[in-house]
């Protein structure tokens, strides 16, 4: 099997794996593990700025059988993740079968099934199958204005702190966006020895929660929902009656965005992930940031917003978020670009029962652990413990990863063990007619 990526997913595949004796390697771009979580990586995908902290608590973003360690703050920052990762890949001894400093340029499918790899230095391997784990926040998704603007615009992903790689010391910087980036630099750039003045412009509105708020539910807990048992359909149509009603009353204790300058948020409950920040309202209210709507357009150093206001600014952040792409699948390949991709249980392509994507998908969970359960569907899979359906029903069973309304993420876990358990069945009778 190859294992494209050696981030947190990466890890837990090739774990995995190793676990059901199936022999693999894994080609990584960087020079270490942990993906996002390894500041300036190597491999130049990775978009931490020095002050970064997860999102999802402690309790929530762990490997399974790997706790973090006791010493970590509830919310750990981005070297203690790194360090988290490295020492998980070190227990279970998963460096000796990572090729680091190796990017993957191109999987071209073979006759046979399985795929041929280019990696960077021009050598070609095959493998039967392959596992995708890069990753979907490392490409900029950049803002097209009308007009030109004369002082340094950059992406947030090349951001590291209010002195690097611009100096934003002591000048009018202006953020684009209001997800959690957008929301951490506003913060960070208002603090009193960074930035003279802060504006953060949003073109849409957003649900916005303190990270650190202890009422239940919290969107980064798994909700323990009490119908996870029905028919998925009914079930989610109660979880998307249910969800809003109790956040709701989470959102009831908080400040309405709008009483603070920001849009309103969307009517639909589910169409954007929460933005979780301890500190925006505070900012806000204290007109430490100065809230904008979108921009119009751009001129020198003028900026014109969609109110027809205006503001000189020195810096330009787009904290615009990222697209998703596999630069070395095709969309031939694919049968479609990276950002339609539809996979059978969320990890598997629909024509292709050798391609998996781990770790991408939208959610308001931690990430590894979800990319931890879908290989403890892939492996047995692979391991031939596990028949397909027929192909209707992986027709059926395909959804556009990127596109799905968010929601419990235990629901996505639980259907992968459900169809885990009916396909172990599916073999048991196939090998029972056979033999
Ligand atoms: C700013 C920020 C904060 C976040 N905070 C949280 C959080 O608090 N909690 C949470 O759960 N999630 C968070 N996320 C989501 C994040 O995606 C996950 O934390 C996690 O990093 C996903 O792991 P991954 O292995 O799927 O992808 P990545 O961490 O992106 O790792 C992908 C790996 O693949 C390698 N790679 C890429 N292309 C190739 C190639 N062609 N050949 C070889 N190697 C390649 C990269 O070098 C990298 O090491 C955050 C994301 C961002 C951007
Ligand atoms: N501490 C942490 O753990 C942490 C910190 C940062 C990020 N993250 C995670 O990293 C991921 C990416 O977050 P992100 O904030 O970088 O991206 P994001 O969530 O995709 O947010 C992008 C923001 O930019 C706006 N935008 C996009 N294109 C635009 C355009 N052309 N013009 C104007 N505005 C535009 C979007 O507005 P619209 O909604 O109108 O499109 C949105 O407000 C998320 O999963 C997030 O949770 C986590």
């Amino acid at each position: 099997m190859g294992v494209i990526g050696a981030g947190p997913s990466g890890l837990v595949a090739c774990k995995t794996l190793a676990q059901f004796g199936l022999p693999y390697t894994a080609y990584e771009a960087g020079e270490r593990v942990g993906g996002q979580w390894v500041l300036d990586n190597s491999s130049g995908s990775s978009v931490a700025y020095r002050s970064l902290r997860t999102n999802t608590a402690k309790r929530i973003c762990r490997y399974a059988d790997y706790p973090l360690p006791d010493h970590y703050p509830a919310f750990p920052g981005h070297e203690q993740m790194a360090e988290y990762f490295d020492s998980y890949a070190r227990h279970f001894r998963l460096h000796a079968q990572i090729r680091f400093g190796t990017r993957v340029l191109e999987a071209r499918p073979r006759e046979r099934g399985g795929y041929e790899l280019l990696l960077g230095g021009g050598e070609r391997v095959e493998h039967d199958a392959l596992i995708v784990a890069v990753g979907n926040l490392w490409e900029p998704e950049w803002p097209e204005f009308e007009g030109e603007f004369s002082g340094p615009l950059i992406h947030a992903k090349d951001y590291r702190d209010p002195g690097d790689p611009v100096d934003c010391r002591g000048r009018k910087v202006l953020v684009i966006g209001l997800g959690n980036t957008a929301c951490e630099l506003a913060v960070e750039l208002s603090k009193s020895d960074s930035a003279s003045r802060v504006y953060l412009s949003a073109r849409s509105g957003q649900y916005i929660l303190p990270k650190i708020d202890t009422a239940i539910p919290h969107p980064s807990d798994p909700l323990d929902f009490p119908f996870s048992w029905l028919p998925r359909g009914i079930r989610d149509a109660l979880f998307r009656i249910f969800f809003p009603r109790a956040m709701g009353r989470v959102f009831a204790r908080l400040p309405a965005p709008e009483s603070l300058g920001l849009p309103a948020p969307p009517a639909d409950f589910f169409e954007k992930r929460f933005v979780m920040n301890d500190h925006l309202f505070e900012r806000l209210a204290e007109g430490g940031i100065l809230p904008k709507p979108g921009v119009r357009s751009l001129s020198g150093n003028w900026v014109e917003f969609s109110d027809g206001s205006r503001e000189a600014v020195d810096v330009i952040i787009a904290a615009t978020g990222y697209r998703f792409s596999l630069p070395f699948l095709s969309d031939a390949v694919l049968g479609c670009t990276a950002e339609e991709l539809s996979l059978f249980r969320g990890v598997m392509h629909p024509r292709r029962h050798d391609l998996f994507v781990i770790g991408v998908m939208r959610a308001i969970c931690s990430i590894w652990p979800r990319s931890e359960q879908q290989m403890a569907f892939v492996a047995p899979l692979l391991a031939g413990q596990y028949a397909l359906p027929s192909r209707a029903e992986i027709d059926r069973e395909s959804y556009r990863i990127l596109e799905v309304p968010f929601g419990n993420c235990q629901f996505h876990t639980a259907d992968l063990r459900r169809e885990l358990k009916r396909g172990r069945k599916r073999m048991a009778k196939k090998n029972s007619a056979g033999g």
